[in-house]
């Protein structure tokens, strides 16, 4: 069977006008996004780092079972058993004990790294996708490419309806999509940092080698593009094998990492400056024809209802859906952070320098979080969940791995520089402790979370003089939908 490549662009436009974007690591939860699909919403999972996050939950018990229950659905039943006898604990952890390591995903694409990258997918897709059908996605950054053919072959094999990738130019993916709707191998350059050529590191995933049943077919999904430009939006759209069904069109206020502004200047606080030029030109976006939905500071009923009356199909939303019930932050962070936002003492800065990526990062200045200059300092730079890391040329001509975040020496003995290391924080660790998850070590050593917010507050104090103590991903839909529903 061929998919056809024109359905998911009549999908597209489908689509509800609410989306809850995808929030790594694990803060856009499979719970929070099975509630905003059950919700009239598009709920999205964030893909980044599934393979970890499956194992962890396994580990500690996998309460209520649902991992297990989406295990249950995968094909492949061989390979579930093995990693339910490497990971799977009935009575969780020893207080204390660490986490067991998974196969690290390189360019070497390891057989088992791949396929438990695909079982993580699978499952928090298959999760989010549980008692309803409401429509579900998943989110990538493009700048993770080693996991992206994992990452979307696992969630396309779990039915995931749409894609959505931010943080760089995602050219190939609607190749993939394609390959993998029609059961085809996929290949896909890496960008190697010394390289000559742009294609001289690929690597490939067969579905019938790491999913020994593979169908012969899948439904292709949506591919939202996430861009802040519409110079970037015309051009994916230029030529078919580039082209997204729509896009999400996010401005700098939006949470995690931002567009870096065009003007390369910080202001007197250290933050980057966006200026006008940095502003999409929705009227140019629109002339390319395709839905989008705006993101960044978008969280109000009349926010969904401008959005539609100015052309969009409607708005991504992300700060409120962090801080509601179902979201992946720990409850008692969660907690400490409405608080310290109701008090109006936790302020989020656009940090130029956090993010190893290079790309700006929203950074929540909270006591105890890494962005505490104590717990910053006193914390010891490792690198031991390398989702970030990118591969290098080796002076002999071989390729290794390497992050900015990882020990100044390591990395520059791997030809960083000094300069490219400052300021830089452990996002894999800090992400992870934030959903609870954390890396321990001996000695008792934890690591410290790391939260990141939108920059335009104004929703959640909406948020907080409704709901005092908290609210949940339908009370935020209910919220944003109010007008909408009311103007028909
Ligand atoms: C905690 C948090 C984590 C985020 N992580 C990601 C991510 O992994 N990938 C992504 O494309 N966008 C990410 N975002 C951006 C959101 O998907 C969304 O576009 C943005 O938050 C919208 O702006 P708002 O926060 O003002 O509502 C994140 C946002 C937040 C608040």
């Amino acid at each position: 069977m061929s998919v056809s490549d024109r359905e998911p662009a009549a999908r597209a436009a489908q689509l509800p006008p609410v989306i809850q974007g995808g929030m790594g690591v694990g803060v856009s939860s499979w719970r929070l996004a099975r509630q905003v699909a059950q919700s009239g919403g598009l709920g999205v999972i964030s893909g980044v780092a599934s393979d970890l996050l499956v194992a962890r939950w396994l580990q500690d018990g996998d309460q209520g079972g649902h991992v297990q229950a989406a295990m249950a659905e995968y094909p492949d039943q061989d390979f579930v058993a093995a990693t339910l006898k490497r990971f799977y604990r009935p009575d969780g952890r020893k207080p204390g004990a660490a986490y067991r390591p998974i196969p690290r995903l390189d360019h070497h694409q390891r057989l088992d790294a791949v396929r438990l990258a695909v079982l993580g997918a699978f499952v928090q897709v298959r999760m989010a996708k549980q008692g309803h059908d409401g429509p579900v996605g998943i989110n990538l950054l493009e700048k993770i490419q080693l996991w992206s053919p994992a990452t979307l072959y696992g969630a396309m094999l779990a039915h995931v309806d749409v894609v959505l990738v931010g943080a760089g130019l995602p050219t190939h993916i609607p190749r993939l999509l394609d390959g993998f709707a029609n059961g085809r191998e996929i290949s896909l350059p890496i960008d190697v940092a010394g390289s000559e050529s742009a294609d001289e590191l690929v690597i490939t995933l067969n579905p019938r080698t790491v999913v020994p049943p593979a169908p012969d077919a899948l439904p292709r999904p949506v591919f939202l593009a996430i861009i802040s430009s519409h110079i970037l939006g015309a051009y994916l759209a230029r030529d078919d094998a580039t082209k997204p069904d729509g896009f999400v069109v996010e401005g700098p206020t939006a949470g995690g990492h931002n567009a870096p502004p065009r003007r390369n200047e910080l202001d007197e606080g250290g933050e980057p400056i966006y200026g006008p030029r940095d502003v999409v030109d929705l009227d140019k976006l629109m002339k390319v024809g395709l839905p989008y939905w705006l993101a960044g500071g978008q969280a109000s009923p009349k926010h969904v209802v401008a959005a539609r009356a100015g052309g969009a199909q409607g708005v991504q939303i992300g700060t409120v859906f962090a801080l509601c019930t179902e979201s992946g932050i720990t409850a008692p962070l969660r907690t400490a952070l409405r608080k310290s936002l109701d008090a109006g003492t936790a302020e989020v800065r656009t940090d130029p320098r956090a993010s190893p990526t290079g790309f700006p990062f929203k950074v929540v200045q909270m006591p105890g979080t890494i962005a505490d200059p104590e717990v910053s300092a006193a914390r010891d730079r490792i690198c031991d969940l390398g989702y970030l890391r990118t591969p290098y040329r080796r002076e002999d001509g071989t390729v290794g791995q390497r992050c900015p975040s990882e020990p100044i020496d390591a990395y520059v003995r791997k030809g960083g520089t000094v300069e490219e290391t400052e300021g830089r924080k452990c996002l894999c660790n800090g992400l992870m402790a934030s959903a609870g998850v954390p890396q321990m070590r001996p000695g008792g050593v934890v690591e410290p979370p790391l939260l990141t917010l939108g920059q335009d507050l104004e929703a959640v104090h909406a948020l907080l003089e409704m709901f005092p103590d908290g609210w949940s991903a339908t009370d935020v839909m209910t919220w944003l939908l109010s007008e909408l529903d009311a103007t028909g």
